[in-house]
């Protein structure tokens, strides 16, 4: 495990790291034993960041999911893996999508080797992704794992296609972020849950995810605004440069009187919006202190259910409930 990942996890998370620190261990050593390789090019791709430096947010929900029902297995391990070689494919693609220069206080995979050689990483992520999850040789997870990935790539698409089109509806917004973000959410907290036998709490796991990765997509759409990329590790404001009608904007839309809202819908299509001013529109607007409400909110919503899980597990998600929700400018 990486020195900084460590140190950064356990100060921030003491809860949620006193019940998952040696499976995370675990997946790190499994994360870089997995993505090993003979082709000299895929060592450096891996320690340059492609599956290495990140929060592991998504093994933590699995792994603490597991542990609520029944316990932290190896399959589980193996599993929280795979969803975070997943998530490292989607965001080594989503940074060819942005023009994206940093990850994860690094230089991206598409900086450095072109958008060619990240499309090709990212589909060795995927892949050996698949493979990994199969070696459990259970079909349902394989079946969860598969049906997730499918729903990052609609959401990505269905973004793709609404960019510039700041008629978006927020209902549509929604619908994006479910898919491409808290659908690895959900997924995370149904693969610690799936072999349970009652199929409610199953649900009810699953919706913590996917309410954890709504909250986490709008906080995240927030900072693309008003975060410091020195603090957030990656390239912000491209939401902007990409013309994604996001949560803040669509806000702000609908707060601003009409003949401001067609002057802002233009410049904003047009490329022709500053950051800074955009920044302050969205704070003159309340659409920063709204979304971030509604993030808030989806957190509680999710916290309402594992508050009646033992208080370990409660104390963790808490935690991680207040970790997202900080970071917030
Ligand atoms: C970034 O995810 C992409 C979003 C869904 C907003 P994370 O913030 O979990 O990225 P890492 O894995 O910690 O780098
Ligand atoms: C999340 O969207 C990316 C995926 C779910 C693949 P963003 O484009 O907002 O993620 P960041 O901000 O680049 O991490
Ligand atoms: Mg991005
Ligand atoms: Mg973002």
């Amino acid at each position: 495990m990486s020195q900084v990942f460590e140190n950064r996890m356990d100060s921030a998370l003491p809860h949620t790291m006193a019940i998952v620190r040696e499976s995370l261990g675990r997946v790190e050593n499994m994360l870089v034993g997995q993505l090993q390789s003979d082709v000299p090019i895929i060592d450096e791709m891996v320690r340059c960041g492609g599956a290495t430096g990140g929060k592991r947010f998504r093994p933590m929900l699995l792994l603490l999911a597991a542990e609520a029902n029944g316990g932290i297995e190896d399959h589980h391990i193996m599993l929280a893996t795979a969803v975070e070689m997943i998530h490292a494919a989607t965001l080594v693609h989503d940074d060819i999508i942005d023009s994206a220069t940093t990850r994860r206080h690094k230089t991206t995979i598409n900086n450095r080797w072109g958008n060619q050689g990240a499309v090709l990483f990212g589909d060795y992520l995927f892949t050996q992704a698949f493979y990994l999850a199969s070696l459990t040789g259970s079909a349902e997870a394989c079946q969860i794992i598969g049906s997730a990935t499918n729903r990052v790539c609609q959401g990505e698409l269905q973004q793709s296609d609404a960019a510039g089109n700041f008629e978006t509806s927020v209902e549509d917004y929604y619908q994006i972020i479910s898919r491409k973000t808290a659908a690895l959410c959900g997924c995370s907290t149904h693969l610690g849950a799936y072999s349970v036998d009652a199929r409610e709490r199953v649900n009810q796991w699953y919706e913590v995810g996917i309410k954890l990765g709504l909250a986490f997509q709008i906080i995240d759409d927030v900072l693309d605004y008003t975060g410091d990329p020195a603090t957030c590790g990656k390239t912000l404001g491209t939401d902007l440069e990409t013309a994604k009608p996001t949560l803040p904007i669509l806000l702000a839309l609908q707060t601003s009187p009409e003949s401001s809202r067609a002057d802002w819908i233009e410049r904003l299509s047009d490329g022709n919006a500053e950051v800074d001013d955009v920044r302050a529109w969205l704070h003159e607007t309340g659409a920063v202190s709204e979304s971030l409400r509604r993030g808030k909110s989806l957190v509680k919503e999710a916290i309402a259910f594992t508050d009646r899980q033992t208080p370990n597990v409660s104390a963790a998600f808490r935690e991680m409930g207040r970790f997202l929700t900080a970071r917030t400018h």
